[in-house]
């Protein structure tokens, strides 16, 4: 198992997921910015995740760029799912269902159904707890 988790954070709060995602994913996972990404880094992951903070009912431009990026099938035999970060409103809208579509259009097999975390307001921070459920959830799709 080799993982890859890849975010974008405007304020740091999809970072610090990202990164005790990767923890809980044990010690050959590594949390890349969407902005440093390379094709590179997917030589060999088996198991990539995809996180964005929701901005205006959707996922982040950089987010929507790398989606794109990928080839048709580039993203085969890689195991993929997705999360977001989001406030508790009413009208939220949705970032991580769509970034998992658009995984799986790129040929990903879907790993698990994507996760959501919470902050409290534009700029954090995270509500209680959800970096502990980032990690046990890195922990939990590490062994699917
Ligand atoms: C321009 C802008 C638009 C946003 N739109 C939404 C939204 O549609 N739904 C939502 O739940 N949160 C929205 N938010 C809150 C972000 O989801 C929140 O800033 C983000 O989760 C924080 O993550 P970050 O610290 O990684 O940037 C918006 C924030 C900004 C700055």
């Amino acid at each position: 198992m080799k993982a890859l988790v890849i975010y974008d954070s405007n304020y740091g709060n999809t970072k610090e997921i990202a990164l005790k995602i990767s923890v809980g994913l044990g010690t050959d996972s590594k949390a890349i910015p969407v902005t440093e990404f390379k094709r590179e880094y997917l030589n060999g992951v088996t198991h990539l995740v995809v996180g964005s903070p929701i901005l205006g009912w959707r996922p982040s431009e950089n987010t929507n760029k790398l989606l794109d990026s990928f080839g048709s099938e580039e993203l085969k035999d890689i195991k993929v799912t997705s999360f977001d970060t989001r406030m508790k409103i009413f009208f939220h809208g949705d970032a991580s269902n769509k970034i998992l579509r658009r995984l799986i259009d790129k040929g990903g097999e879907k790993l698990c159904d994507p996760k959501v975390f919470f902050v409290k307001d534009k700029e954090g921070p995270l509500f209680e707890g959800e970096l502990e459920r980032a990690e046990e959830w890195g922990e939990e799709i590490s062994r699917i």
